[in-house]
């Protein structure tokens, strides 16, 4: 594994620590610790060319003007919360209200705008990098002061993994994800429409007007949600099925069922690339990079069209708290939370 670091100088005291990692078969990973975010993959195609598989900004200072989500750790809580609200025991708790009357993203100083510490560290798959952050409590209304951690660690059969740890000293609400978009074309130029998607899910999450989750649970079958065998996602995103058409994509959460070696595959016949998913999480956001339009100002944006990328993000269901048979995020002291998300690659 090869590890290279750079320091960027912000026009603030903050530095940004850049990170590559790189195994022997030319794999390479960079973070970033503003958002402990990804911000490159370089992977072959099946002609033996490295290209970038995932959405990115032109340099690292442009993530701090413009808030992208790209590649970053989301939270404390991915997804809305209907008015940002939710009861913890019978006390009521208000947080951030920073999209409309809800909350989004865990608010608007939230894991992907934070500068994170970074350190390396090493186990026995090899070295990871470990980005921690510590969150006061009343931090946009959550309760608890929090530690939180991010390890990514590329593995040597090609294998990213992200780990989740946290604890907190007061009961209260956690659902980190990763908001990487992949385009598995290597660039931004095609879009993601000619990728297949296949998903171990049978149940989704309709959602309404807000982009909340309506609160039920609907079964695949039958319709342009079910990838249980893989599916060209041009189907699904030129079909008129009413949440496509509301959302323009998916933006949906399925339920994993878990009982497979992978949870699904994002794949690109062209390139030969593929990416096979798995998480210890329950669920999947299925974002499909609805809202890029590809002449957007800010200008970092530019260049990102409408469907230009996929973002798988694993996690709890959306608005947990606030619907029945949605399980739970409560994050309670003394019981770490522990996740790990793993991306295998291959090519053919
Ligand atoms: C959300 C989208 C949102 C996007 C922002 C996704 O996770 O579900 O609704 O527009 O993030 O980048």
């Amino acid at each position: 594994m090869k590890i290279s670091q750079e320091i960027i100088q912000t026009n603030t005291h903050q530095k940004i620590s850049i990170v590559q990692l790189e195994n022997n078969n030319g794999f390479k990973a960079t973070l970033s610790n503003y958002g402990a975010s990804l911000i490159g993959l370089m992977f072959p195609n099946n002609q033996g060319e490295q290209e970038n598989v995932v959405l990115n900004l032109a340099k690292p200072l442009d993530y701090l003007t413009e808030r992208t989500y790209l590649g970053a750790t989301i939270g404390p809580v991915a997804g809305r919360i209907t008015l940002g609200q939710w009861y913890k025991e019978q006390q009521l708790i208000q947080l951030e209200q920073n999209e409309g009357n809800n909350h989004c993203h865990g608010g608007s100083h939230a894991f992907d705008n934070q500068f994170w510490k970074m350190e390396m560290n090493e186990n026995t798959q090899g070295s990871y990098v470990c980005f921690s952050l510590v969150l006061p409590a009343g931090c946009e209304g959550y309760p608890g002061n929090r530690l939180v951690t991010v390890d990514y660690q590329l593995t040597e059969e090609n294998q990213l993994k992200i780990r989740y740890h946290a604890e907190t000293d007061e009961t209260t609400i956690l659902n980190p994800t990763n908001h990487t978009y992949f385009n598995l074309s290597g660039g931004n130029e095609a879009t993601i429409a000619n990728h297949e998607l296949q998903l171990n899910s049978s149940l989704f999450a309709p959602l309404n007007e807000e982009n909340l989750p309506t609160g039920e649970l609907v079964q695949v079958t039958g319709s342009v949600f079910d990838f249980s065998k893989k599916q060209i996602l041009s189907r699904c995103l030129q079909s008129q099925d009413i949440q496509v058409r509301q959302q323009q994509g998916l933006n949906h959460p399925f339920i994993l069922e878990g009982n497979q070696l992978y949870d699904g595959c994002l794949s690109h016949n062209p390139s030969g690339r593929k990416v096979y998913f798995k998480t210890t999480a329950p669920s999947i956001v299925i974002y499909t990079g609805n809202h890029f339009t590809g002449e957007n100002t800010p200008e970092n944006q530019a260049t990102i069209q409408k469907h230009g990328g996929i973002a798988l993000e694993m996690q709890g269901l959306p608005d947990a708290p606030n619907h029945q048979g949605f399980g739970s995020i409560i994050l309670h002291p003394q019981v770490d939370y522990l996740r790990e998300d793993c991306y295998q690659f291959t090519v053919n």
